[in-house]
């Protein structure tokens, strides 16, 4: 069968993005990307998961003194923290974090994974009970297209953008048989 054509493009094409206009993101786009991570499906569905929406700049900043390489925060006209308890899966945090940023994208926000090295300061800043995790964020804003288009264009010349080959990271039957 045919792949449906924009699904596909979206999927193949999600590229994050590190540069911001400073338009705020109305509510009802912020909404409709928490509704595309709500039905996220997950381990059991147990949906063990939590949301924590910052948009204001004094927490952004507060936030983003949680990681080595969050200037994506610092540049966002928003940031959706992942929380989740001690006993959820990583697993379910990667698909709903991929599943916020293509709703993103198909209402043409751009975003950008945040990692949260020090989650001590992550939890005080967003107020996460014990027991729960917050370890990623996700960046959000209208894409400043140039600056986005030239850090782009520095990755690629510096050999850090693209990906490895799909002989490179896949066998059939067993690990490093190929086809
Ligand atoms: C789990 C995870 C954590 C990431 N953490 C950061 C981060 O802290 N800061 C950042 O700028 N990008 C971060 N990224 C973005 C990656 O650098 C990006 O996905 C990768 O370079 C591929 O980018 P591309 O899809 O635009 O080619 C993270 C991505 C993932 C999946």
């Amino acid at each position: 069968m045919e792949p449906r054509p924009s699904t596909y493009a979206d999927v193949v094409g999600l590229r994050v993005c590190r540069n911001y206009l400073p338009d705020p993101i109305p509510r009802t786009e912020v909404e409709a990307i928490l509704e595309a991570a709500r039905w996220t499906g997950s381990s059991k569905n147990t949906q063990k998961w939590a949301f924590v929406v910052v948009d204001d700049p004094a927490g952004r900043q507060a936030l983003a003194g949680a990681g080595s390489f969050t200037r994506p925060i610092r540049a966002a006209a928003l940031a959706i923290a992942i929380v989740w308890p001690s006993d959820g899966y990583e697993f379910d945090i990667g698909r709903v974090a991929q599943n916020m940023m293509l709703a993103a994208a198909a209402l043409g926000i751009g975003s950008c994974p945040v990692t949260l090295h020090d989650e001590d300061i992550a939890r005080r800043v967003l107020g996460v009970p014990q027991g729960h995790q917050c370890r990623y964020a996700i960046a959000l804003g209208y894409p400043d297209q140039e600056a986005e288009a030239a850090e782009r264009r520095e990755r690629r010349d510096s050999g850090k953008a693209g990906r490895k080959a799909i002989e490179e990271m896949t066998s059939w039957g067993k690990f490093g048989s190929p086809h």
